[in-house]
């Protein structure tokens, strides 16, 4: 397994193009079964998480064909779709489950593993299963694989989310594209990533129309017509990356983004003292000498505060001076990147889903070990601000969703390297 050794304290200065995003990219490569022609995706991130889609795609019989880069994914129909979803891959990600939608939806039935949890929580898909249902979808639970079906196809219906629900909102926009009639649905969530979702969708020829802050309506149709598509790019990693200038005290312009979709962590990230500028489709960001503390963040749906970003803003938090609080109010377990932080020298106490970072740690190099895919993105950005050499194990959690990070970083400026 690959580790990243890392040498600190560094400050990192220059220029960092950012990925596509794959938050965006998976939804959109699952809503690819609904085609009988060809798509054309372009700005795809080449992750873990996406070798997996396509693996899965590939299961169902779509043939792929996939550019030098990586970047540039085709996707073919074949004749004789597999419409089962085995368990051998869902495990490697559960976010597979937003196949089902689709699968359904275009060929009447799928036999789909249930999916497990993740390291961050149960993870349960009720609202996924309660809002295809209530689109005429039928199905049993038999030794760990929902069996569905929708003999006459999909019919729309009103659909109120009980809570609000990214995977859930996906699969649902995903299933009403082709259903008969007109789909309502409320309470979603209202993430970009399911926007670019929708977007892609509309661009195809699906009629979906934003009635509502977090109301979307959909009228099916008969077919999508093919498309090339180019996908956003990845909010999360631009955070991240504006994060590694913040806690450096470095300077960096990342481009590849909209900052206006953004706004909420950019703000926070001023209010801890960096400087940052909006350009078209990038941001500069100047990290500040001294880092200010924040009373209390609440991670939240979009535009809230990410709860795909509380790991890194911790680790911000930890050299702010002062003392910071945030509540994590997404997933139950997501506080996993703490016990490691300690081992850096952090204090942090943990009380139910709120964590209070003391603040003006001074971070010593020690063996880290990565837990999932955000907690292990704190551990770098923690180990470049560090005193002496850092080793993160397991860095396969970083490659589900990260490109190349290795490889961004130390263009500007970062001591690190991989070892297999
Ligand atoms: C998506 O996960 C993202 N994954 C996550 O990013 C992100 O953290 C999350 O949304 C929240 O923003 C992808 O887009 C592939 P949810 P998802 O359904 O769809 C509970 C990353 O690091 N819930 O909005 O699974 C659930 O347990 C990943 O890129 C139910 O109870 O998130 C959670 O507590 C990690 N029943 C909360 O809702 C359901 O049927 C939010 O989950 C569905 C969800």
């Amino acid at each position: 397994m690959d580790k990243f050794v890392i040498k600190g304290p560094s400050k990192i200065k220059g220029d960092i193009r950012i990925s596509g995003s794959k938050n965006a990219a998976l939804p959109i490569l699952a809503a690819t079964l609904l085609f009988s022609k060809p798509v054309e995706l372009k700005n795809v991130p080449n992750v873990r998480d996406i070798q997996t889609m396509l693996n899965l795609l590939r299961f169902f019989k779509k043939k792929i064909k996939i550019s030098k880069n990586k970047n540039t994914i085709k996707i073919y129909n074949s004749k004789k779709i597999r419409t089962y979803l085995p368990y051998s891959i869902s495990k490697t990600m559960r976010g597979s489950i937003i196949c089902l939608g689709g699968l359904v939806s275009k060929y009447g039935k799928a036999i789909s593993a249930y999916p497990g949890g993740c390291a961050i929580g149960t993870r349960p898909i009720n609202y996924h299963l309660d809002a295809l249902k209530k689109l005429g979808m039928k199905y049993e639970i038999k030794k760990g694989y929902i069996y569905a079906t929708a003999k006459n196809g999909l019919k729309g219906n009103n659909i109120k989310f009980k809570k609000i629900s990214v995977g859930a909102t996906e699969n649902s926009i995903i299933a009403a594209s082709l259903a008969k009639g007109k789909t309502i649905l409320k309470n979603c969530a209202i993430e970009p990533e399911i926007k670019d979702l929708t977007k892609f969708l509309s661009s195809a020829g699906a009629n979906i129309k934003w009635i509502g802050k977090r109301t979307v309506q959909i009228i099916g149709v008969q077919k999508l017509r093919s498309i090339n598509y180019t996908v956003m790019g990845d909010r999360i990693e631009t955070g991240t990356m504006a994060i590694a200038a913040a806690i450096t005290g470095g300077t960096l312009k990342i481009k590849g983004l909209d900052p206006k979709i953004i706004n909420t962590e950019l703000e926070l990230l001023k209010k801890t003292g960096s400087i940052i500028k909006y350009g078209k489709n990038e941001i500069k960001i100047f990290g500040a000498k001294k880092i200010k503390n924040i009373k209390l963040i609440k991670t939240k749906e979009y535009p809230g505060f990410p709860t795909d970003l509380q790991a890194q803003f911790m680790t911000l938090l930890c050299k702010a001076e002062g003392r910071s609080v945030i509540a994590e109010n997404i997933f139950e377990n997501r506080f996993m990147h703490v016990l490691e932080l300690q081992r850096l020298g952090a204090k942090i106490l943990l009380k139910n889903n709120k964590a209070i970072i003391e603040g003006n740690s001074k971070f010593e190099g020690a063996e880290l070990m990565s837990s999932d895919l955000r907690a292990s993105v704190a551990l770098v950005l923690a180990a470049m601000v560090a005193k002496g050499t850092s080793i993160i194990h397991r860095v396969y959690h970083l490659d589900r969703g990260y490109e190349k990070i290795e490889d961004k970083l130390r263009k500007v400026g970062a001591r690190i390297k991989r070892v297999s």
